[in-house]
């Protein structure tokens, strides 16, 4: 393998994650076991249960990815965990876990941010995307417009205010009994919906600070679905993907305009693996000549592929951390 060979923690919400991958981008061996099946019942992720989910599944997730690569501990360069933020039972697992690697194998720990484990997983796609690129991360937790000046250089040019992306889309799901998790529900179910059918509000759009806003989007969701009589479920999944889109698309135009020096417009979290999400955002891209980068699905969603990418990285720039490195619920990169 091309150095450095990193293994990569993920745990910070609902999917535990191993993989090992290498200074030439290859992925040796992932391995990935969602959660979804424990949270569906309540709706929603229950800390507690994640917890206790990934205390079970990660450890026979390193063995397995190192068997399969058939290679041990001693061969890695280095150990990279997610130490935020998150859901704070699970990322200590990972963390905990990463650390004691380290410290039995003698080789170097990480402490990756998730946030930055997103914002750079494109280059691990995409040998040719290079600095500066204005990032769009849009995720369950998260919506951030940032400037990706290069590794540990970022600079936040705007966030929600209330709710996240994704987030929404999960809320819209649950107003329209679609269950968990929702984003993937909701685009299968607009795909058969007329997107002009409900009107709904587009929240601070047209604005000049490049805020994001989904709050007032799922509670017009909601009026919508108890009106007398109510639209149709499909139009109202279509007329909400199309709102949420036109907000994403608006305050990122914003962002691109303070962004001449970007050479590329990305886009990462799992509503990345939204279709509509990328048709919106690749013309938006086009409108500025610059291209859309948008990572292969497994890529978008919550992987350890990512988390490994981020170690390699900042291995590359002589990085470690120390054994004391804190789990951090909150942390903005
Ligand atoms: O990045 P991610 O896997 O986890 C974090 O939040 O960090 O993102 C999960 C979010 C969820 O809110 C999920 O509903 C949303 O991404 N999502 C989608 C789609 N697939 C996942 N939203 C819209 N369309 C999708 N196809
Ligand atoms: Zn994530």
């Amino acid at each position: 393998p091309v150095r450095p060979l990193i293994l990569g923690i993920e745990s910070s919400c609902d999917e535990t994650a191993a993989a090992l991958v290498c200074g030439d981008r290859t992925i040796l061996s992932e391995r990935i076991a969602t959660q979804e099946a424990e949270h569906a019942p309540f709706g929603g992720v229950v800390p507690e249960i994640a917890a206790r989910a990934h205390t079970e599944r990660l450890a026979p997730l390193v063995e397995a990815v190192l068997e399969e690569a058939g290679i041990g501990l001693r061969d890695v360069d280095a150990i990279a965990a997610t130490a935020g933020p998150g859901l704070i039972g699970g990322v200590m697992v990972g963390l905990v876990t990463g650390k004691a690697l380290a410290f039995a194998s003698g080789k170097p720990f990480i402490a990756i941010n998730h946030l930055e484990g997103h914002a750079l997983s494109p280059r691990l796609d995409d040998e040719t995307l290079t600095f500066p690129y204005l990032l769009l991360l849009v995720s369950g937790g998260h919506t951030q417009l940032l400037a990706v000046d290069g590794v540990g250089s970022y600079r936040r040019l705007a966030t929600t205010i209330d709710d996240a992306a994704g987030e929404a889309f999960d809320k819209t799901a649950k107003i329209l009994g679609l269950g968990y998790p929702g984003g993937p529900a909701v685009e299968r179910l607009a795909a058969r919906g007329d997107e002009t059918a409900v009107a709904l509000p587009r929240p601070l759009v047209g604005t000049a600070e490049p805020h994001f806003s989904f709050a007032g989007l799922k509670s017009a969701v909601l009026r919508a679905v108890q009106a007398d009589p109510a639209p149709a479920p499909e139009n109202v999944a279509a007329s909400f993907q199309a709102a949420a889109c036109d907000c994403l698309v608006d305050r990122s135009r914003i962002a691109l305009d303070a962004m001449p020096e970007a050479t590329a417009f990305v886009v990462a979290g799992g509503v990345a693996a939204n279709r509509r999400v990328r048709h919106s955002l690749a013309a938006l891209a086009g409108e500025f000549g610059l291209r859309l980068v948008a990572p292969p699905l497994a890529l978008c969603t919550d992987n350890a592929a990512m988390i490994a990418w981020a170690g390699v990285e900042h291995f590359r720039l002589g990085h470690s951390d120390p054994l004391d490195t804190p789990a951090r619920a909150r942390w903005p990169l």
